[in-house]
């Protein structure tokens, strides 16, 4: 193909929001690079297919920094500061090893009690609405993770209502300018935050994380650790509330499933991990910026900072790897997607969400006998942009709490 032909992903409006899997796939048929349009207002080039865009994501021709983007991006880097997911090595791994300990499979299983509790009590609230009826996303799938992610970084005070609208804009919103804004006011609420946690700290990351900039400024500084919080909240409020809703919704809508997964509980592990392959919430992950030329199939993507997206949605919903792929099947084997990315930049917030999505939506379920949903799935409305996938309202309904 000639880097003339240019897909207008924008001009497909709400279907594509909605449903990118088939356009994608389309696309993969015609060969692994394309350069589209974004609705994040800039040309891009994106990569589909597995091994293509598995490739793609540890390549370490492909930058994370923003300084190596090409001087025609419109826009700057929204985060507040620097952070091992704008990073390459070797900061990365500076970065990466501060925070890496807090994020291990056992120190997240230590939280599972804690995340049992907030998740009962979220559903005792919602099962007392008198209607039987509530959005999924207020009611549960929002406000667990960031409950967690601030209990983690000892953020109690959060002003959760203003830093969700700006995390939401800053990823979401199509306008450039609203983007800087929310990232200004992230920043300056950022600062504010450390401040207030430097001069009353706590048993947690947030505190653990000032105090080694304070001490050993070599290894973390007051821009870095601005970053890495911003990168940490931003990832807490983000990412997990698609994992549970995008979840219920393919359970919801998928009936046979469900029976399946209600009639043997062990079935959870491996129905969350064919949840992030089959609805995951990260459709193309963060930015990458090309260092030198890069050829992937018969095209060569140029030097000089050009803007590289990969589609984790279609690799996993590529057939060469999953047979059948728009098919739910919470027994196949779902491991092996990119659902949390690969190479250097593999979550590090993985065994949190996976933990947070298993106990919810297993105490959604047992709770809830008849959980239904109350919306034409057509009807839903699904949020903006190329980064995130989820609806972001999910009406469901129920008779009977158990
Ligand atoms: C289901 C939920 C989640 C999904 C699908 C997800 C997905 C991803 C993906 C795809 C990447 C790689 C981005 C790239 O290569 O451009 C990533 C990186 C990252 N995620 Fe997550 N994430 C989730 C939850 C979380 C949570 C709860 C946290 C933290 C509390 C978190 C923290 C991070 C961090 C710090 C990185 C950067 C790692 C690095 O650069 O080394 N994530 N995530």
């Amino acid at each position: 193909m000639t880097a003339a032909e240019v897909i207008d992903l924008v001009a497909m409006g709400e279907d594509f929001v909605r449903d990118p899997y088939p356009v994608y796939a389309a696309l993969r048929e015609r060969g692994p690079v394309h350069k589209v349009r974004i609705p994040e207002g800039t040309q891009a080039w994106l990569v589909v297919g597995y091994e293509d865009g598995r490739a793609a994501l540890a390549d370490p021709r492909l930058s994370k920094q923003w300084k190596n983007a090409s001087p025609a991006l419109p826009f700057p880097s929204p985060a507040a500061g620097p952070h091992m997911l704008n990073s390459d090595p070797p900061d990365h791994g500076r970065l990466r090893k501060l925070v890496v300990r807090e994020f291990t499979p056992r120190r997240i299983e230590q939280l599972a009690p804690r995340v049992q509790q907030i998740t009962d009590e979220l559903l005792d609230e919602m099962l007392a609405l008198p209607e039987g009826r509530a959005d999924l996303v207020e009611a549960l799938s929002f406000p667990l993770p960031i409950s967690m992610i601030c209990e983690l970084l000892g953020v109690p005070m959060l002003d959760r209502a203003a830093f969700r609208a700006w995390t939401s804009t800053i990823l979401t919103d199509p306008d450039p300018a609203a983007r800087l804004a929310a990232t200004a006011e992230t920043s300056a609420y950022l600062v504010d935050l450390l401040e207030r946690k430097r001069l009353s700290p706590g048993p947690d990351l947030m505190s653990a994380l000032i105090r080694t900039t304070d001490e050993d400024g070599d290894r973390l500084s007051v821009d870095e650790l601005r970053g890495t919080a911003w990168l940490l909240l931003v990832a807490g409020h983000e990412t997990t509330v698609n994992l549970i809703s995008n979840g219920v919704l393919a359970l919801l809508t998928h009936p046979d499933q469900l029976a399946a997964l209600r009639a043997d509980m062990t079935l959870i592990d491996n129905a969350v991990e064919e949840m992030l392959r089959y609805d995951g919430p990260v459709e193309t992950p963060t930015f990458r910026f090309t260092t030198e030329p890069v050829e992937i199939g018969s095209t060569v993507i140029p030097g000089g900072g050009e803007l590289v997206l990969i589609a984790l949605a279609d690799a996993n919903h590529d057939p060469a790897r999953f047979p059948d792929p728009g098919r739910f099947d919470i027994r196949r084997p779902a491991g092996g997607h990119v659902a949390f990315g690969h190479g250097i930049h593999y979550c590090l917030g993985a065994p949190l969400a996976r933990m947070e999505a298993r106990i919810a939506i297993r105490a959604l379920l047992e709770r809830c006998p008849d959980l239904a949903l109350d919306a034409h799935p057509a009807a839903l409305n699904w949020r903006h942009g190329m980064l995130i996938r989820g609806p972001r309202q999910l009406p469901v309904r129920w008779t009977s709490p158990a």
